[in-house]
């Protein structure tokens, strides 16, 4: 069959930003005179000193450095409201939707953000907070969210945001990794019509971490908290004696911004840092150009702020371009399938950035859900966080987009702070299924495993052989963990762990992680944490995990389990073992599948063969390939016999 070409739409390649012989002249510029270009880019932030000095970055052991805009001052928050002011004071920055279509929207200017920002920046200068001290937030998708990260930013706090689905013990382990003192959360989060205890959360977490002598609680459900005399604030008390007025802290362009914890191939979870500067240009200038946005548009990114999605595209690149961005606190399929799309229509929301994995739970329910609302707003739809299979695309483009909307299917990273590959709507004619081009200055290639490049057309490993501004500058706490994480597979270049395909034209198809990272409906999950979750469970011995192919998630979770002697493993345990998880990591880490195993493939050295698992996983197993090497080939006959029914 041959492969679907969408062209660029006429009346978009006349009316936007950038249209192809554009894109062409200004990546050329970006990458053969990156200091020219990007000192011209630059210019779109408001900087308190300007800078002199643009790229200093070498990838390389010996020079290793990553630093933008060095020597230039500025603050991210005042990039984010204070310069909107004068011009568009009175128009909407965030517009809320709550988790019930019942209950009122908010809508919030960027006078009153402003306000709201400093009265909190106040609160935590209050509360003794400092330039570089770390500020976790477990919120949900409330505007106070946006009001917590911008105020961090104001006073030059590093915030970290924990998703509000982790556990206590996720929590718990975050907070004490970059050492806040302070956390920030609300009373219950509210999700689909259910409450999520997040006070007694960060009470519970607060239980296995020492170091924390403030926690601002906001009031969203209203339900009763316990709370505890001199370290708990309500946020509303708080925040009303303080004044309106926080003068924006001076920042150095490296200073930290922000800290996320992010899952790698091992070990437990790094805090990926962001700093100001770059980023700042990043972050404004990828959500200028891939959703060609201009003031005025009703932009809504579904993501969480709880991943970087969010924090790029919700809230700090809409808000660096005076935008109006759409946060909603619920879920796609609540009160019923249609949700979206009839928010779509209650405030008319032009571009929509979602995920492919809520794209195929929609897509199962039927267009009836979709048909019913009008979606004649919607210009540019978007699509991030995994690969989108061509059925959900072609869907996406067909029911959701009636066929007039463009899709930019982009490809990025925790660690890359914005949008690396994608379309630019007018530019890119589309493939379902292709990311397709590199974003201005990203320089992508493609390695065998040997490191060896791969010209033309070809698949293999894809490397970023040049740095960018919104990189991330290094792991919290663990600067040589960065270095060897990043760039030592092959030396001298950023290593994705995604695998990658270019054709012939030069387009880009992201084939999944090929390291051991698994992407479960978005959510990136380093199997190594839900092994060490599963082993610290008193019945079991060993656990391996893999990711499996799951129509609606992209990829499931697949756990072998060996018990300790004397344990008979039951279903009992099965269930045991689930609740488990979703205790110590959260329900994201749910696994879909635990198969009880008396011993698991391993190396005459006692490395586990992953291959073979994956391969059961998969359900491919008529050729599992070379299983002499393992110490005991017959613990194969014993998986395969005994592999549980899918669900
Ligand atoms: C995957 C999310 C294919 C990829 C922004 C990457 C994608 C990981 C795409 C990062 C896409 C993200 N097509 N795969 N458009 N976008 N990915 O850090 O495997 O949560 O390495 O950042 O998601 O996930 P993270």
């Amino acid at each position: 069959m041959a492969e679907a070409v969408y062209p660029v739409p006429a009346e978009w390649a006349a009316n936007a930003l950038v249209d192809e012989a554009r894109y062409h002249e200004l990546y050329r510029r970006s990458v053969d005179e990156p200091d020219a270009f990007w000192g011209e880019m630059a210019q779109r932030i408001s900087w308190m000193r300007p800078f002199t000095q643009v790229k200093q970055t070498s990838f390389h052991a010996a020079d290793f450095r990553i630093r933008w805009f060095a020597d230039g001052t500025l603050n991210l928050s005042a990039n984010c409201l204070d310069r909107h002011l004068a011009e568009r004071g009175d128009s909407v920055a965030i517009l809320w939707e709550p988790d019930s279509p019942a209950d009122p929207e908010r809508r919030i200017t960027y006078r009153e953000l402003h306000e709201q920002v400093c009265r909190f920046a106040n609160l935590l200068k209050a509360r003794g907070v400092k330039r570089g001290d770390r500020v976790t937030l477990y919120l949900p998708m409330v505007p106070e969210a946006a009001v917590a990260m911008l105020a961090c930013a104001r006073i030059g706090a590093i915030h970290s945001i924990v998703f509000a689905g982790f556990s206590p013990e996720a929590l718990a382990g975050r907070i004490e990794d970059c050492g806040s003192r302070i956390v920030v959360t609300s009373d219950e989060g509210l999700r689909g019509g259910k409450k999520v205890p997040l006070k007694a959360n960060v009470d519970e977490a607060l239980g296995h971490c020492a170091g924390v002598d403030t926690v601002i609680v906001l009031k969203r459900t209203g339900a009763a908290v316990a709370m505890q005399p001199g370290r708990d604030v309500d946020w509303h008390e708080g925040v009303a004696a303080q004044s309106a007025d926080y003068p924006p802290e001076e920042m150095d362009a490296e200073d930290p911004l922000f800290i996320l914890y992010t899952s790698g191939s091992t070990g437990k979870p790094k805090g990926v840092l962001h700093t100001t500067g770059g980023y700042a240009v990043w972050a404004s200038l990828t959500h200028e150009l891939v959703f060609d946005y201009r003031p005025g548009q009703i932009y809504w990114c579904a993501a969480d702020i709880g991943w970087v999605t969010g924090h790029s595209y919700v809230v700090y690149g809409p808000l660096m371009n005076g935008g109006t961005t759409v946060m909603f606190e619920g879920v796609p399929n609540f009160p019923d399938p249609s949700r979206f799309w009839q928010v779509v229509d209650k405030f008319q929301v032009e571009i929509f950035y979602g995920a492919p994995t809520a794209l195929r739970a929609l897509m199962r329910e039927g267009d009836e859900w979709v048909k019913k609302t009008s979606r004649q707003s919607l210009r540019l739809l978007g699509s991030v966080g995994e690969p989108i299979n061509p059925e959900a695309w072609e869907w996406y483009h067909k029911v959701i987009g009636e066929s007039r909307c463009p899709i930019v299917d982009t490809w990025w990273q925790t660690e890359t702070g914005g949008v690396m590959i994608t379309p630019l709507p007018g530019a890119t004619a589309l493939k379902p299924g292709s990311a397709t081009r590199p974003m201005l200055g990203v320089k992508p290639a493609l390695v065998d495993n040997d490191g060896t490049p791969i010209e033309g057309a070809g698949e293999g490993c894809l490397v970023i052989t040049d740095s960018w501004p919104g990189q991330m500058r290094t792991v919290w706490g663990d600067h040589e963990r960065f270095f060897q994480t990043y760039f030592t597979t092959f030396a001298g270049q950023y290593f994705t762990g995604d695998g990658c395909r270019r054709d012939a034209d030069g387009y880009y198809w992201i084939t999944g992680r090929i390291d051991d990272v698994i992407n479960v409906s978005g959510h990136r999950m380093g199997t190594a944490e839900i092994e060490s979750a599963l082993v610290a469970h008193a019945k079991v011995a060993e656990a391996a995990v893999v990711g499996m192919p799951h129509e609606i998630k992209g990829q499931g979770i697949y756990a072998y389990v060996t018990t300790n002697a004397g344990i008979e493993p039951d279903e009992a345990l099965r269930k045991e073992l689930v609740q488990w998880v979703r205790h110590e990591i959260g329900p994201i880490a749910t696994p879909d599948v635990i198969q009880f195993a008396p011993g698991l493939p391993k190396t005459r050295s006692g490395k586990i063969m992953r291959r073979i698992l994956r391969k059961i996983a998969e359900n491919d197993v008529s050729n599992l390939g070379d299983t002499s090497t393992l110490a005991d080939p017959s613990v194969v006959d014993n998986l395969l016999a005994n592999r549980p029914r899918l669900p």
